[in-house]
């Protein structure tokens, strides 16, 4: 549960999901996001193509809207690369960085997903920092041990409340149906904790830690009760309206 200094943040990433048509369902989750009345933050990150019409479908009201991935560079010769600043430019406040299908389908390293960090900074979007073991090293109980190598590997000096966000996804959890029970869960997210807090003091104690992978409407009020869980990333039910606000619907 986020303590009454963090507000949660649900967060939708569609991956690579979605046509113009799809600003339709969209609608529906600006509209059922009235419900919220500012207790929770509610977050869509669509396909780049989608962005802009997905930000001007979102204006004035609580529904933000994130990218996927950005290049650490703010321009220049990187075909079929963005911008942070692009991302900006097209009405995001936000940034998933090193989600773990990028860090296995494109090799990015620790080092890139620093890099990307501080460029999603350089063009004042907030970074979610994503990490997660995969199924083997849950299994030769080196979960802690990765998780950490990851955290300062990925987290740029400079990490505040108000610039970072980061997401624990278990790699073997991720559109698996499978979920960590709550007990792990609650016990990565007060070593993530502690490991923020080691590096920055005090402002580790706002920032938010999202866990992802599986979450769906049937799963969300308990793994959203654990101690250190300030919201979720979502991916295949961020997809429905329906199913993305009844996760939201926790924090109603
Ligand atoms: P999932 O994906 O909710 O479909 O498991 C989560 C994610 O990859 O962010």
């Amino acid at each position: 549960m986020a303590d009454g200094t963090r507000r949660p943040l649900v967060a939708g990433n569609w991956k690579m999901n979605g046509l113009r048509r799809s600003v339709v369902e969209f609608a529906k989750i600006v509209a059922g996001s009235a419900n919220l009345a500012g207790k929770a933050d509610l977050m869509v990150c669509p396909p780049a193509t989608l962005l802009t019409a997905l930000a001007e479908a979102a204006k004035s009201s609580a529904v933000a809207i994130g990218g996927q991935d950005c290049h650490p560079e703010s321009a220049g010769a990187f075909t079929g690369d963005i911008a942070a600043e692009m991302l900006a430019d097209a009405g995001a406040v936000a940034v998933i960085v090193g989600h773990s299908e990028r860090r296995t389908n494109h090799r990015e390293t620790d080092a890139d997903v620093r890099a990307k960090a501080l460029a999603a900074w350089r063009a004042s979007l907030l970074a979610i920092v994503c990490i997660g073991e995969a199924q083997v090293e849950r299994e030769q109980g080196r979960t802690l041990d990765v998780l950490g190598r990851q955290l300062d590997g990925s987290v740029p000096d400079g990490a505040t409340p108000a610039n970072l966000v980061v997401a624990y996804e278990p790699v073997w959890a991720i559109g698996t149906g499978l979920t960590p029970s709550v007990r792990d869960v609650a016990q990565v997210h007060e070593f993530i904790r502690q490991r923020l807090a080691q590096r920055l003091g005090a402002a580790a104690g706002g920032i938010r830690i999202l866990y992802g992978g599986s979450v769906k409407g049937s799963n969300a009020r308990e793994l959203m009760a654990a101690p250190n869980v300030d919201g979720a990333l979502v991916g295949g039910a961020s997809l429905k309206a329906d199913e993305f606000l009844a996760i939201a619907g926790v924090y109603g």
